[in-house]
């Protein structure tokens, strides 16, 4: 059995933990049951080829084993599977490679014990290990999400998809999101809040009734990128050189160093160009995608 699980950025600027999208990027997870073999053998292709943990430190086998565990099923443990990961996803930062792996185990766990969960339970559950929504919601539902967590359970609404390009521009770093976490501030001051509220009301506005020129204003935020920005060479550089070759907005992708672009499919290119020189003329690597939103999220193929 194989899923694949969409590439996701998140917080689309002012919606910190709000907001989330499905990119049309993939990993894709492969289980195969063998109940003679005495030990699990993992074969990793892609970007995780030579980092990702094979065994019980692996994301994707911890989440299936959650699963395992809450429907009480013991058939599957590390001695008898076969798990092939593809991962194409980058795993610098601001992907949702986690959220992937995640997503990945607890769908093709589920799958394997006949769907015994519903999209409900399943994505309570993925959020859960997670810790955070706005990844886990759009891998598993497609799409552009608005997500809210309230204790173990989470409120999801979706968005119009648009006919938008993303250009992903991922720089030749990583930065690990427990870290872009740590070093936000404790409290926000009133003025950001109103601030991060009037954008986010824009963003939403702009993808409800296609006036992307709202986007300019809705993808601003005062609450994470300015802490972020400190350990991201000149990200407001590269997002400004995106917006002046076209782009109707652009943002840190999640919790970075990946920047986001959205962009119509004339200008793409242009967007993608300019954001890989701003950062190229200060020495710092990057490569970029044009990528489109995934509209089906987590997929069993
Ligand atoms: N909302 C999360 C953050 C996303 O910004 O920390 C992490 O990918």
């Amino acid at each position: 059995m194989k899923v694949r699980v969409p590439a996701t950025t998140a917080n689309l600027g002012p919606g910190f933990d709000v907001f989330g999208a499905a990119l049309s990027l993939y990993n894709e997870f492969e289980v195969e049951y063998v109940p003679k073999v005495k030990k699990t053998h993992f074969t990793l292709k892609g970007f995780g080829k030579k980092s990702l943990p094979k065994g019980e430190k692996n994301l994707f086998w911890q989440s299936m084993q959650k699963i395992f565990n809450v429907l009480g099923e013991d058939k599957y443990n590390l001695k008898n599977l076969n798990i092939i990961i593809n991962t194409g996803i980058p795993l610098s930062g601001g992907m949702g490679s986690s959220a992937s792996a995640i997503v990945g185990g607890v769908v093709l766990a589920n799958a394997l014990c006949k769907n015994k969960l519903d999209k409900t339970q399943i994505t309570n559950l993925a959020v859960k290990i997670e810790g955070h929504p706005d990844n886990i919601i759009p891998a598993i539902y497609g799409g552009i999400c608005i997500c809210s967590k309230n204790g173990n359970h989470v409120t999801v609404a979706q968005l119009p998809v648009p006919k938008l390009k993303i250009v992903l521009c991922v720089p030749d770093f990583e930065l690990r999101t427990k870290l872009s976490r740590q070093i936000l501030p404790k409290y926000v001051d009133f003025k950001d809040f109103v601030f991060n509220t009037s954008r986010v009301a824009f963003l939403t506005a702009a993808f409800c009734s296609s006036d992307f020129s709202l986007l300019k204003i809705g993808m601003q935020d005062k609450v994470h990128q300015p802490y972020r920005g400190k350990m991201i060479p000149l990200m407001d550089e590269v997002l400004e050189a995106a917006l002046l070759s076209g782009a109707h907005g652009a943002c840190l992708s999640g919790s970075g160093p990946t920047l986001a672009a959205f962009c119509s499919a004339k200008d793409a290119v242009n967007v993608q160009r300019n954001m890989i020189k701003k950062w190229k003329r200060n020495s710092v690597r990057a490569n970029a995608y044009i990528l489109n939103f995934d509209a089906k999220g987590a997929v069993i193929i």
